[in-house]
């Protein structure tokens, strides 16, 4: 027996105002300073108040969060006892607001140790609504929950099937203003999302075609959204789409290695999730290929993709090119080396990215999993951009 989880999904021109019918008492507003500074805090706000809520503000969300911010989270939820949690932000506001709904209904828990299989009642006190404004994580659609624990420098791959939105309003007018940098970083985790959802060992038939549109949908639009920003609303609507469609997709099925290194990756050099999952993506499907034949699916993939698809070999070949021009054309780096990480850095730090990326959640989901010497070799090619197929 499996599951399919989804938020009501809110999406198109205006969605923002779905939020003027939410019936109830008072909403806590989890968001970060910037989305405060740009007027969108507040723009949420307004609608929030047209549907009689009152309105209370938590905008100390930083990238990354800790278990520590969670907890003050908490206790400002607690003191405000909203019925309604809407997150306003990216990833790291959207899962830190859903780790602070469990710890408001569940005040005493640990949130290191919030896991899919202990009843946490959350719906009791509060529902969520998600608003994302960047166009990559899914966290609007998934149950998923990152956070980082700043004394292991490690990330942690949380979840509570409960923690997933009861809305999610997907509004292209609220990532019209995304910088170019962060429309690619974020662009290229959804389509990491959508190839391992596709790919992973987890993948079924209820996320497969969700996987492979969002993946035709960032390779066609990704780089029209970079270049031209907010004068290709079609191209930055599509983008907004695609992230959620691919969110649902891994979302319910999983990630697979390019996310347990990256996620290493991003807790130890701190680089961006999106950057981090990209630069490993193309080098762990030259790896999974090389494995047993027949447990990858990239024929599939790259034929729906159009291209080339007459064995795994071919598609995988074919499906790195694709990724790396995708890269080359938002100007994202190739290799670590690129992304500003030193020889002596990897050196140093190996032996604790390779305990991280073991130990991750995603990691396993691979239709090929690496041994530690492998991993190591896998990720010395990621540093100088070798590929070998
Ligand atoms: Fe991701």
């Amino acid at each position: 027996m499996w599951y399919f989880a989804s938020p009501l999904i809110v999406y198109g021109e205006d969605a923002l105002s779905h939020l003027a019918t939410l019936e109830g008492r008072r909403a806590a507003l989890i968001t970060d300073a910037h989305l405060v500074a740009l007027g969108y805090a507040e723009k949420v706000a307004d609608f929030l108040r047209q549907g009689g809520l009152e309105v209370v503000f938590y905008d100390r969300v930083e990238p990354e969060p800790s278990l520590e911010l969670v907890k003050e989270g908490a206790e400002f939820l607690l003191t405000h006892s909203p019925d309604w949690i809407v997150a306003l932000g990216g990833g790291s506001v959207i899962d830190a607001a859903k780790a602070m709904w469990i710890l408001y209904a569940q005040p005493d828990l640990d949130p290191e140790a919030i896991n899919p299989i202990e009843r946490f009642n959350l719906r009791a006190k509060a529902r969520f609504v998600a608003v994302p404004t960047t166009s990559g994580t899914g966290s609007e659609v998934t149950w998923a929950i990152v956070l980082t624990n700043r004394t292991e420098r490690r990330k942690l791959g949380l979840g509570s099937r409960e923690a997933i939105a009861d809305i999610a309003i997907v509004d292209p007018a609220m990532v019209m203003d995304l910088p170019p940098r962060l429309t690619a970083d974020t662009g290229l985790d959804a389509l990491t999302h959508a190839i391992e959802g596709f790919t992973s060992t987890y993948h079924n038939d209820f996320t497969d075609g969700l996987c492979l549109k969002a993946a035709q949908l960032v390779f066609e639009n990704l780089p029209r959204a970079y270049r031209y920003g907010k004068d290709d609303i079609e191209a930055r609507a599509h983008m907004h789409y695609a992230a959620t469609l691919a969110g649902l997709g891994f979302g319910n099925a999983m990630a697979a290695l390019a996310h347990g290194i990256g996620h290493a990756l991003g807790a130890i050099f701190h680089l961006p999730h999106g950057r981090a999952v990209a630069l490993a993506l193309p080098y762990t499907i030259a790896y999974c290929v090389q494995g047993a034949s027949g447990s990858t699916r990239y024929a599939e993939l790259a034929y729906h993709l159009r291209l080339p698809s007459e064995n795994e070999q071919v598609a995988a070949k074919g499906l790195i090119e694709a990724v790396i021009e995708l890269m080359r054309q938002v100007e994202q780096p190739l290799t670590l080396a690129q992304a500003g990480i030193s020889q002596r850095d990897l050196v140093r730090e190996m032996p604790v990215l390779i305990d991280h990326t073991m130990n991750d959640t995603q990691t396993i989901m691979s239709p090929r999993v690496p041994d530690e010497s492998e991993l190591e070799t896998l990720l010395w090619q990621i540093y100088s951009g070798d590929i070998s197929l």
